[in-house]
């Protein structure tokens, strides 16, 4: 039986790059997102299912987990990436409803996700469950890193929780990567724009970390001495990057 992996965020970015590397290596994918033309092209492109579903609505959530549990009552893999970024907001005049958005997406959206989708994974352990965070999430610079915080803290957590149970936890922090929800290069000056990795150079770490049963991914992997930084001298390294990695 082909084994299957529900990705979040799958219409576009890191989410729809990792379906593709996952059905080439043989998973059936199931494609979650908003926009169903986007979802339907690369379903038909890669033989997945979609299912339209804004992840930030629990009610939905629940709703298509039902129903993609009904189709396949084992989930090998489940991928958290569905997320948006903050733009240039900080805590002090972020609009309130835009703040609220950023968590509903970044961080509770995938307690959702994987609560609903738990008995799936159960079913299928050994199975991995994979939160696409950022390394943002690392450092302290404003509300999309905070979401990002709120993310690693509940994928560590889950980790050593579903380790007992045949569920793999990986916690992947992604430094800057050119999408459409996230376009660094044009924000960037020529320097910076050499620290921007594409898609493809993601998704094949990501795949090979979850087939080495991997529990954290920082990709690039230098970017691994900025979270470094941030936690050996708190504020430093806030101050020094802060307006872009708050985005
Ligand atoms: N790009 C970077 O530099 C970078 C770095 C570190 C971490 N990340 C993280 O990587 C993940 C993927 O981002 P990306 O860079 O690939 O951006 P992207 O191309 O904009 O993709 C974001 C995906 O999330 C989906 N999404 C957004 N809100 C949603 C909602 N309410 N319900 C369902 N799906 C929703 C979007 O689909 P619809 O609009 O169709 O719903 C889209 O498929 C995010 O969690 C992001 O924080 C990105």
């Amino acid at each position: 039986m082909q084994r299957v992996a529900v990705i979040t965020g799958a219409s576009s970015g890191l989410g729809a790059e990792l379906a593709r590397a996952l059905a080439g290596r043989g998973w059936r994918c199931v494609l979650l997102a908003r926009r169903e033309d986007r979802l339907r092209e690369l379903a038909d492109a890669i033989e997945a299912d979609y299912e339209v579903c804004d992840v930030a609505d629990r009610e939905q959530v629940d709703a298509v987990a039902a129903r993609v549990l009904d189709r396949h009552p084992r989930i090998g893999i489940l991928v958290n990436n569905a997320g948006i970024p903050a733009g240039r907001a900080d805590f002090l005049t972020v609009e309130p409803d835009v703040l609220e958005r950023v968590f509903a997406v970044n961080f509770f959206a995938g307690v959702w996700v994987t609560r609903a989708l738990m008995p799936g994974l159960e079913a299928a352990a050994p199975a991995h469950l994979v939160n696409m965070v950022s390394v943002a999430g690392t450092m302290a610079v404003g509300p999309y890193s905070a979401s990002k915080h709120a993310q690693i803290a509940f994928s560590r957590t889950l980790a050593s929780q579903l380790r007992p149970r045949g569920i793999r936890v990986l916690t992947v922090k992604p430094g800057y990567v050119e999408t459409e929800g996230f376009p660094q290069r044009s924000r960037m000056g020529p320097l910076g724009r050499r620290f921007v990795v594409d898609p493809p150079f993601v998704a094949e770490r990501v795949v090979k970390a979850i087939e080495r049963g991997r529990g954290e991914l920082t990709v690039p992997r230098w970017y691994w001495f900025g979270s470094a930084a941030q936690a050996l001298a708190p504020g430093l390294l806030s101050r020094f990057v802060g307006g872009n990695l708050g985005r």
